[in-house]
């Protein structure tokens, strides 16, 4: 008895031990969520100014929409000065920002990412790599966007194409006894398979 009872304990043992995500596992989890998101929207957070008025140096969450379209994981974005995440970016000497994206039903079981990095923002929309294709795989995720694109003279809003790149990765898989939890180095979240999905909706503008 004692011992079948000990043979049980060690090959529950076993198992969750290799049941474990690993980090690779972790990555590719991680990228999944954020290329092969339905919606491509996700919770962005910035700090706001030093000097702001009335809530100087606190940190400000909202949505925001996002779209995979390059094969390292870096996320297209349209940033409208006018918004309160891009006057924090402009105002960040490092345009410091970071957007999280959890399952399609978000529970503490269910896995969420948080990309922390920094936006370079093309106010001169010539100087965009790959423009046309950026436009049309936002455009595949967002066809709202339509009209606030950039260098568009009858558009609400002045816009302009926004490149996110993560610097760190913070990962929580679901509950830490068979999930991965923690950071995920950056070269391998980078270089972790974007999900097929993606590139075939038209997504990913790189080829790999
Ligand atoms: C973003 O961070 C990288 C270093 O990780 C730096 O080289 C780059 O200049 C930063 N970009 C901006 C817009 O601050
Ligand atoms: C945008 O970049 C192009 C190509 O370098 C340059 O010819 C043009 O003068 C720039 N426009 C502005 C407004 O700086
Ligand atoms: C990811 O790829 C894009 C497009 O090739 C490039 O502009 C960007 O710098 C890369 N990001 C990082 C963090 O290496
Ligand atoms: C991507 O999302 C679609 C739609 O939700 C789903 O059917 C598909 O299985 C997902 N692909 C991957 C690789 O997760």
């Amino acid at each position: 008895m004692h011992l079948s009872l000990t043979f049980v304990s060690s090959s529950l043992f076993f198992l969750s031990v290799l049941s474990r995500e690993t980090v690779w596992d972790a990555a590719a989890i991680a990228r999944r969520l954020v290329d092969n998101s339905t919606s491509s929207i996700g919770v962005m957070a910035t700090v706001f100014p030093l000097d702001h008025s009335s809530s100087p140096a606190q940190p400000f969450a909202m949505q925001e929409y996002y779209a995979s379209c390059h094969t390292n994981g870096s996320l297209t974005l349209l940033f409208l000065p006018i918004s309160r995440h891009s006057q924090n970016i402009l105002h960040s000497n490092h345009h410091a920002a970071s957007l999280s994206v959890s399952s399609a039903l978000p529970a503490a079981r269910s896995p969420r990412v948080s990309l922390i990095g920094n936006v370079t923002v093309y106010t001169n929309t010539t100087l965009v790599p790959n423009r046309n294709a950026i436009q049309s795989c936002y455009l595949a995720r967002h066809p709202d966007a339509r009209w606030w694109l950039p260098e568009d003279d009858d558009a609400a809003h002045i816009a302009y194409w926004a490149r996110f790149d993560p610097e760190s990765v913070y990962f929580v898989g679901g509950f830490g006894d068979k999930h991965f939890i923690g950071y995920i180095p950056l070269e391998i979240y980078q270089g972790a398979p974007a999900s097929a999905e993606v590139s075939l909706q038209g997504g990913l503008v790189e080829q790999y």
